[in-house]
């Protein structure tokens, strides 16, 4: 297919920071659905295994890293040459997006990444706690700059690939889902107080970020190596941050080693463990009752933020819990299994998975919401590896969720170029699924009797409350 819609016009320089499994993928998205001028697309990284791709393409490649002392001299020259409004694509690891996106708001530029990244050193540095190892942290870092900065400032899209990003626009379209099928005569909300209102109202407790991944490898993983679909780098990282969950006014019960967070939004609490080793249960349509990883994400935190419905003086009256329940590959689970079995020690070897190394599979990933007067609903993608290949290249199943997510993201900005920072939430997400839906495969809908009490207790005694089965008592595994 050559007739692809043109989106939007890029004005300036296009400066793409990282050039992995996410920037390679998002590549031809941007061929595709831009009007640009590509002798002023830009690619940096200080990995140049794959620049043949750029190379063939006449896109210029920079190996370099990006650091907290380079940031500002190597990026100002690149995003500000030759006029127009330039765009700062940031897809990788360890570069601080905060210090990157105020720079590109100073320069006029407008910028998006896929995930709230510090600079390299943050995730493993032992003299900082697990409070300050936190996405919620970085989350109100970006925050408390968003709300210092004058209205109408240039536009940076703050964490927007699948998850967190597309995630927070399933959530909106499977709330509206819901209360049509309860026959809920609700006007579409226009603001943030009326989606929290819509919420409330639906009866939602909770949202899990519910996500199987099974795409299968051609060549079984072996040991002393971390196999998996996206970033190794990304999800050791997130996995050994703190588990962190939005933490929902229904809930009545908190394990003993959670905490609260002292200043800030209060919407997520995080537990003295490491996300990838901390064990939820969850549902998705194609295996049914399942195990998740609760891995810290922005979203679990944005979107109970985002939802919350708050009286005269301010205090919260309803919020969802939210947090990630993620299946990943098997070969990923595999990787956890013996990084945490070697106390955390991370393989020397990292692998991901190429779209031509996958035998088969789908990537599953959409929103569980709960405990309303249908039970749990579950929305979202179930994108087929097969179908990938044929849509887009250069990327697996999860890869192209992601990209087309970017691609939404960007088409967002330009339209809204004036919006400050923003999080996915806060976005158009009739528009942004519009752009995105043509590469998501079948998006689809699923009611389902299943709790996190079914088969419980089994042989052996456990400690649930049988009043509510939608407490994080029952959900979390111990
Ligand atoms: N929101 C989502 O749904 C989602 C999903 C997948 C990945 N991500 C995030 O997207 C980012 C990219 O993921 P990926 O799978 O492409 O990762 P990857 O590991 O395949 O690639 C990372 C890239 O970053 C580059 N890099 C490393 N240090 C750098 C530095 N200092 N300056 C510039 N570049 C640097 C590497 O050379 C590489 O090109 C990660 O932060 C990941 O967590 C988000």
């Amino acid at each position: 297919m050559s007739n692809w819609p043109v989106h939007g016009k890029i004005t300036g320089p296009i400066v793409m920071i990282g050039f992995g499994s996410i920037g390679r993928g998002t590549l031809p998205l941007i061929e595709r659905h831009f009007e640009y001028d590509k002798s002023r697309f830009v690619v940096i990284g200080p990995d140049d295994a794959d620049r043949a791709l750029l190379d063939e393409r006449g896109i210029r490649f920079i190996k370099e890293a990006v650091t907290k002392d380079n940031y500002k001299t190597l990026l100002e020259p690149l995003l500000t040459v030759g006029g127009g409004q330039g765009f700062c694509v940031n897809l990788s690891v360890d570069t601080g997006s905060l210090d990157i996106m105020q720079l590109c708001s100073n320069l006029g530029a407008l910028y998006i990444d896929t995930v709230n990244e510090p600079w390299l050193g943050f995730y493993f540095d032992h003299s900082k706690g697990a409070s300050e190892r936190s996405n919620y942290a970085l989350r109100e870092a970006t925050l408390s700059a968003k709300h210092a900065r004058p209205a109408g400032t240039t536009t940076a899209v703050s964490c927007c690939g699948a998850n967190p990003g597309m995630v927070s626009w399933f959530v909106k379209q499977g709330l509206l889902n819901i209360a049509a099928d309860l026959g809920l005569q609700i006007p579409e909300p226009k603001s943030r107080e009326d989606w929290g209102r819509l919420a409330q109202t639906v009866g939602v407790k909770g949202i899990h970020i519910a996500e199987r991944d099974t795409q299968r490898a051609r060549q079984p993983k072996l040991p002393g190596v971390f196999v998996n679909t996206w970033s190794v780098e990304g999800f050791v990282s997130e996995g050994m941050q703190p588990a962190e969950l939005g933490w929902g006014t229904h809930e009545t019960w908190m394990p003993e080693n959670g905490r609260e967070h002292e200043a800030g939004c209060k919407a997520a609490i995080y537990l003295l463990q490491p996300g990838a080793n901390t064990r939820v249960r969850s549902w998705c349509p194609t295996p049914g009752a399942q195990y998740g990883f609760l891995v810290t994400h922005n979203e679990s935190i944005s979107i109970a933020d985002y939802f919350t419905v708050r009286d005269e003086a301010r205090k919260p009256v309803y919020r969802p819990t939210c947090h990630y329940a993620y299946h990943p590959a098997n070969d990923a689970v595999l990787s956890l299994h013996e990084m945490f079995g070697a106390a955390g020690k991370v393989q020397d070897q990292h692998h991901i998975l190429e779209e031509n190394e996958i035998v088969d599979g789908i990537d599953e990933l959409g929103v569980l919401l709960y405990g309303h007067g249908k039970n749990a609903y579950w929305y979202g993608s179930q994108l087929s590896v097969e179908e990938t290949r044929r849509i887009a290249p250069y990327q697996n199943a999860t890869g192209m969720q992601v990209t087309s997510a970017v691609l939404a993201g960007m088409v967002w900005a330009l339209e809204n170029p004036k919006a400050g920072i923003v999080e996915a939430d806060e976005m158009d997400f009739r528009r942004c699924l519009e752009v995105q839906l043509p590469y998501l495969g079948p998006v689809t809908g699923h009611y389902t009797d299943w709790t996190p009490l079914d088969g419980r207790p089994g042989f052996f005694p456990e400690d649930i409350d049988t009043s509510d089965p939608w407490q994080f008592r029952n959900i979390l595994v111990r």
